[in-house]
């Protein structure tokens, strides 16, 4: 992450930032969605903002047959399509000056013998001080064979001063066991700190700025605790379907492919203790421990604490939605969960009692990603006399997307010669304050790795902490089979049963408007 110099007022934060050391990206995976869609626009806002580095090569890696120009011509004609600013020559030049292809299977040598002669070739011609970033934007199934044959072939070793680091796309395993032995291969080739596992959560300057909001200033700390907090809510809503992913969805469904990565990095920012520095192993440290104080299930308690539903028939936005078991690849009878919600409990001596709720789904009324923190109630005995009955919650709320803002909600008395009060709120608006450039989320997390500043990419125990607090539910919904799947409506706000989870707790979920 760049360092800021903050003099105040709209526009004002100024990065000060250095293009990234020279180095040549080498994507696995390179004519897939990922990169046409995300990796590239990035790269060219990269370059835009003067942060990609000054020798810098491209080499894409996939099965298909294809060449360097052609390669080189195929992203080019993409980048309109997705980018996220105006695309202008010099700036895709800084990108694309570069370019080669490799065709080969991810699981066959004969892929890197070729990869080596290619990069050996341009780090000679493009100066980029044999400096590699490999990028596995591949199906995860590739994960475990790349990673080892570029530890085996030498291609990643960390010599003469160059570094080689190696990006891992989510999900980074299917369960606990598959997580843990996935670290494991790649751990037996490569050192920790050469592995980034991505998660694309971490790229959003909001989510980032619950570290700041929560250290630089003096006023949360304080009250950021059991004393003060009643409760949390995580949510992280989808207005959209599982579209053309049904192949994948269907093997993975809502809480592995949401919760394990997404709803605990948010949950382990928010409950984390403070690090003793701003810097990668002090907050991946606490960020891990806050995970690993997790209370763990047993088969019961798992699936009272845990809601899931699977969207049917209905509209969202008035466009009808067909249910998620009529998407394609999706088998007619699936069990698979588009929507969980789940209760779980830290303990620790911040958190004892302190319930953390949270909620994704697909298909449901809106999109909509925050996090809702409960402070605990003010006594209304003090205005029994008074036509006070309820006083209104005091919450703050980290709006995420599509709404970037934090919000403040109190009670407030309402002018006039009786006391009434209602609630009301405060809003910051990032709007209001910055001119942030529109970009891919992806910008600040490819910098990062490239200037070898891993603080956003969890580490290994991190990742195996979180497959640890879902595999309970995971266990207790192969049991269970069909058995307390609920149907909810397309378009509205998830199955009753998420709400019951709260009512039973004498609480309620916020709205998704
Ligand atoms: C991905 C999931 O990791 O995150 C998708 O695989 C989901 O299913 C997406 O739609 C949500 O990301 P965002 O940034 O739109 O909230």
């Amino acid at each position: 992450m760049n360092d800021a110099v903050m003099t105040g007022g709209k526009g004002a934060a100024t990065a000060a930032a250095r293009p990234a050391d020279p180095c040549c990206l080498v994507i696995f995976g390179a004519s897939g969605d990922l990169t046409h869609r995300l990796l590239l626009p990035a790269l060219y806002n990269l370059a835009v903002d003067g942060l990609l580095p000054r020798a810098f090569a491209l080499i894409g890696v996939a099965r298909t047959a294809s060449s360097n120009e052609a390669f080189a011509a195929d992203l080019e004609a993409s980048l309109p399509k997705f980018a996220t600013r105006n695309v202008d020559r010099e700036a895709v030049k800084k990108v694309l000056g570069c370019v080669a292809y490799i065709q080969g299977e991810p699981d066959d040598d004969a892929t890197y013998a070729k990869l080596a002669r290619e990069l050996e070739r341009i780090e000679r011609e493009r100066g980029t001080k044999g400096n590699r970033l490999f990028y596995l934007a591949t199906p995860p199934a590739g994960f475990a064979p790349i990673g080892c044959h570029l530890g085996q072939s030498g291609l990643a070793r960390q010599e003469n001063g160059a570094w080689r680091r190696v990006v891992i796309e989510k999900p980074f395993g299917t369960d606990l066991a598959s997580a843990q032995a996935l670290n494991r291969k790649l751990l037996g080739v490569l050192d920790e700190d050469q592995i980034f596992r991505i998660d694309h959560y971490l790229g959003k300057e909001t989510v980032q700025n619950i570290l700041v909001l929560r250290f630089a200033n003096g006023l949360f700390e304080p009250i950021w605790n059991r004393h003060h907090i009643e409760h949390v809510q995580i949510t992280v809503a989808e207005s959209l379907t599982v579209e053309r992913r049904g192949g994948y969805y269907d093997a993975t469904g809502a809480l592995r492919d949401m919760v394990p990565n997404h709803l605990l990095q948010l949950l382990s920012l928010i409950a984390m203790e403070p690090p003793s520095r701003f810097a990668a192993d002090a907050v991946r440290a606490e960020k891990a421990q806050v995970l690993d104080a997790i209370q763990l299930s047993d088969r019961a308690e798992a699936l009272r604490n845990a809601v899931r539903g699977q969207y049917g028939d209905g509209f969202v936005d008035n466009i009808p939605i067909e249910a998620y078991r009529k998407a394609p690849d999706v088998k007619p009878d699936s069990t698979t969960e588009t929507y969980v919600a789940l209760k779980l409990m830290i303990d620790n001596w911040r958190w004892a009692n302190v319930p953390f709720y949270l909620r994704t789904g697909k298909a449901l009324r809106a999109k909509q990603t925050e996090v809702a923190i409960k402070f605990k109630q003010a006594p209304v005995a003090m205005f029994r006399d008074m036509p006070v009955d309820r006083l209104a919650e005091n919450f703050l709320v980290i709006g995420i997307q599509p709404k970037e803002c934090i919000g403040l909600e109190f009670n407030a008395k309402i002018p006039g010669p009786s006391i009434k009060i209602r609630g009301v709120g405060m809003t910051f608006k990032y709007e209001d304050y910055f001119d942030a450039a529109p970009s891919t989320g992806y910008e600040t997390l490819i910098y990062d790795c490239m200037i070898g500043d891993a603080i956003l990419y969890p580490r290994a125990d991190a990742i195996e902490a979180g497959w640890r607090v879902v595999q309970p539910f995971l266990d207790a919904w192969r049991e269970a089979k069909d058995q307390g799947l609920a149907i909810y409506r397309a378009g509205g706000d998830g199955p009753k049963e998420a709400d019951d989870l709260l009512n039973r707790d004498g609480r309620h979920w916020r709205p998704i408007t």
